[in-house]
């Protein structure tokens, strides 16, 4: 895996929600995705690399779960849509665990090119939706 033109990924205030535990996991979430990233600039096996995606897709599990409690509990419009987001990002994940079982590598550089895109997007667009909601009926 020589020669990959790495973009690594980074927290930024303007992803902040303003919930420290959903802030918290999110920065996380990043971190794990900008690890994930190293192994691949520095060339190393591959094997990590699945098993850091293995460890990814737990935490990717947790967070939502957490997002989701939030969400219910706000009574969130747009809960249906947002839960369908997520659901189909787990099985992504679970797809590319399942080629790997079966012997078939997936593509680590557009694997995790899609994690990095798919999270990044969704933090700034549904996550801020409902961030907005959240402060929205908070407020007072
Ligand atoms: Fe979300």
């Amino acid at each position: 895996m020589n020669n990959v033109k790495v973009t690594y990924v980074a927290w930024s205030d303007s992803f902040s929600m303003g919930v420290k535990q959903l802030d918290e996991q999110r920065k996380e979430l990043l971190a794990f995705v900008d690890g994930l990233l190293h192994p691949i600039a520095d060339s190393k096996e591959e094997a990590s690399f699945w098993d850091t995606i293995r460890q990814a897709e737990q935490y990717v599990k947790d967070h939502f779960a957490t997002e989701d409690k939030y969400m219910l509990l706000t009574r969130f419009p747009g809960y249906n849509e947002h839960k369908n987001a997520h659901d189909q990002f787990v099985q992504t994940i679970a797809d590319n665990m399942k080629c790997l079982k079966a012997g078939e590598t997936p593509i680590p550089e557009k694997f995790i090119s899609f994690m990095k895109n798919w999270m990044l997007s969704h933090i700034a667009i549904m996550d801020k939706r409902y961030s907005d909601y959240f402060w929205n009926i908070t407020a007072f």
